[in-house]
């Protein structure tokens, strides 16, 4: 028995790239070359395998750390003392061929040119036989250097190949399935001007440089890798997320997956770091499908026409307007962020899925308030302030539980009732609405509950909220009432049953049966899934709700 640090093995000249997937855990047993992590620079994905066999007993990494050659990614208790061998193995430093490009370089090695010019697959180390997942552009495009043509991956890496040159797409020479090696024609660009300074295949080699072209041969094939990089200078920046549109955010052995399972990645909704999708998620969605709960696309299509006649999308609705804004104005095109893409199509399917109604109601929280006012001035010196929300998490607690179904989910005929109370909170980030968890909120005090949220909406402004940290909840709040408003119509987070919507509290005069007297009034608007829930038990969770705001003691009841 010994105890073995797995380290990063050298994975090319760059460093820093950050952790996005944690593929083992405490007390796994591991094989030789099985995947411990998933690593993402802007251009490629890569899973790092273990040096050793042998059973985990430290994780050293965490999601969204950065590592380099050399971090130690876990400790691993070997059978024998075979191990540090084969940990020196895996981080022996890759040779240098800077042979193979500059051949290339040399074939090429035009500075500019109005003729085609041919775009090939570059040196990416000695893998061979990988596959086009996808195809990123169509002749017609015109194509800058760097721009990234295709996406191939091979059983542990995916990687994107740039075009050397800039100019218009004339041909595209692969499609997504075919197998391409070192040399293979990609795409013919017409009225072409090449990178200046490298040549083309060198300049693509540049790119994958900077994301790491090295470790991606070196997961390809466990051999030390061969490292063009060593040579290659280094390629402009990338934003990390746009590039890869289109194609879903996923590991290469999560994509397997999924083939091997049909199911459609572009469908699945990605829970990990920066919305990526997980093996879990794929279960996930495979799960929700087989229990009819969720459809696919396909599904979907096949589904008989509605009675309105099934002309437009799949919900027989007539198409969205195709409007060309700049005929009538100046206009500015944006990407929106990748949360809000995320989080609109998770909204989409809840505002059409769940049949879904609105109770809008007000409660008193004079005295809550100035309980409040007072908690705060009694613990300035704590840094802790509490806000209305916290008490309203409390309150929602004490309500689920005496009306559990808010607290249940839909899984097929059958509902399940969660004994656990976790409640999200929607969080407005700079990128987009997220929803952070309370965990075991009905364990918790009021105080307790305001620094958890204030640590988790910090971290959720700062886009370092991790999964963990947005999973789970079985209930979730929604207030606008630092901001103002009414009433609102929240939508249900699914597979929740019943979500709140808090606005601004304000004085109104409220009729005692005497007189009218100045009362704080919050309004609340509770939305519910019709299917789970009847108007009467809404009406009672609102009323019980306002109760227990009004006169807080009942929360001990
Ligand atoms: N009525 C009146 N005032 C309220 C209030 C209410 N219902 N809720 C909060 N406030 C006050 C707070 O007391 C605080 O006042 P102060 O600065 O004078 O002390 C101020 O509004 C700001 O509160 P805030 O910092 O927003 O704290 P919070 O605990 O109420 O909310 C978040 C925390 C993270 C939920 C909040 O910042 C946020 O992001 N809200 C937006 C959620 C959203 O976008 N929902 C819509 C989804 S569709």
């Amino acid at each position: 028995m010994a105890l073995v640090e797995v380290q990063v093995p050298d994975i090319g000249d760059f460093d820093e790239v950050a952790v996005i997937e944690l593929l083992v855990k405490v007390g796994d047993t591991v094989k030789a070359e099985q995947s411990l992590i998933t690593v993402e620079s802007d251009k490629a994905s890569m899973e790092i395998p273990s040096s050793t066999a042998g059973v985990v007993k430290e994780l050293r990494v965490a999601l969204g750390d950065k590592v380099k050659q050399g971090s130690v990614v876990l400790v691993v208790e070997t059978a024998g003392a075979s191990a540090a061998p084969a940990v020196s193995a895996a981080a022996a430093p890759a040779a240098a061929v800077a042979a193979a490009p500059s051949a290339a370089v040399a074939s090429t090695s035009a500075a500019a040119t109005t003729g085609p010019v041919e775009v090939r697959v570059p040196d990416i180390g000695d893998f061979k036989d990988v596959a086009v997942i996808e195809v990123m552009v169509k002749p017609g495009d015109t194509i800058k250097v760097e721009q990234s043509l295709i996406t191939v991956e091979s059983d542990k890496a995916s990687m994107e190949i740039p075009s050397s040159a800039a100019g218009v797409l004339k041909d595209i020479k692969v499609k997504v399935g075919d197998k391409v090696n070192i040399g293979d024609l990609l795409a013919v660009l017409e009225g072409a001007v090449s990178a200046p300074g490298p040549a083309p295949v060198a300049a693509a080699v540049a790119t994958l440089a900077a994301a790491p072209a090295a470790p991606v041969a070196q997961a390809f094939s466990p051999a030390p890798a061969q490292a063009p990089v060593a040579t290659a200078p280094s390629a402009p920046a990338h934003n990390p997320l746009g590039h890869t549109a289109g194609l879903p955010h996923a590991s290469p052995s999560v994509r397997k997956f999924a083939r091997e399972l049909g199911v459609p990645l572009n469908e699945v909704q990605g829970t990990g770091l920066k919305g990526r999708i997980t093996a879990d998620d794929v279960q996930a969605f495979t799960k929700a499908v087989m229990s009819g709960s969720v459809q696919t696309k396909a599904q979907a299509a096949k589904a008989p026409a509605p009675a309105s006649g099934g002309a437009g999308s799949e919900l027989g609705l007539i198409p969205w307007p195709k409007v060309d804004f700049a005929k009538f104005g100046p206009i500015e095109r944006k990407e929106m962020s990748r949360i809000k893409k995320i989080s609109g199509a998770n909204l989409l399917r809840n505002a059409v899925m769940i049949p879904a109604v609105t109770n809008h109601d007000d409660a008193d929280i004079t005295e809550l308030e100035a309980f409040r006012v007072l908690t705060n001035k009694e613990n300035e010196k704590s840094g802790i302030k509490v806000t209305m929300l916290a008490f309203l998490i409390k309150a929602c607690v004490a309500a689920l539980k005496k009306f559990p179904e808010f607290n249940s989910s839909l899984d097929g005929d059958a509902l399940i009732y969660k004994q656990y109370y976790h409640i999200g909170f929607a969080a407005d980030t700079p990128n987009g609405l997220v929803v952070p968890v309370i965990k075991d909120a009905d364990k918790k005090g009021v105080l307790q509950i305001s620094q958890e949220m204030a640590e988790l909406a910090k971290k959720a402004r700062d886009g370092k909220l991790g999964p963990a940290d947005m999973s789970g909840a079985t209930f979730t709040i929604s207030s606008l009432g630092g901001i103002g408003g009414r009433y609102f119509t929240p939508i249900i987070n699914a597979p929740e049953v019943a979500i709140l919507g808090v606005c601004k509290s304000q004085m109104e005069p409220v009729w005692d049966g005497k007189t009218f007297v100045p009362r704080l009034m919050l309004p609340l608007s509770l939305t519910w899934d019709h299917r789970v829930i009847d108007g009467a038990a809404a009406a009672r969770f609102n009323a019980f709700l306002g109760q227990i705001l009004s006169d807080f003691r009942r929360v001990l009841l």
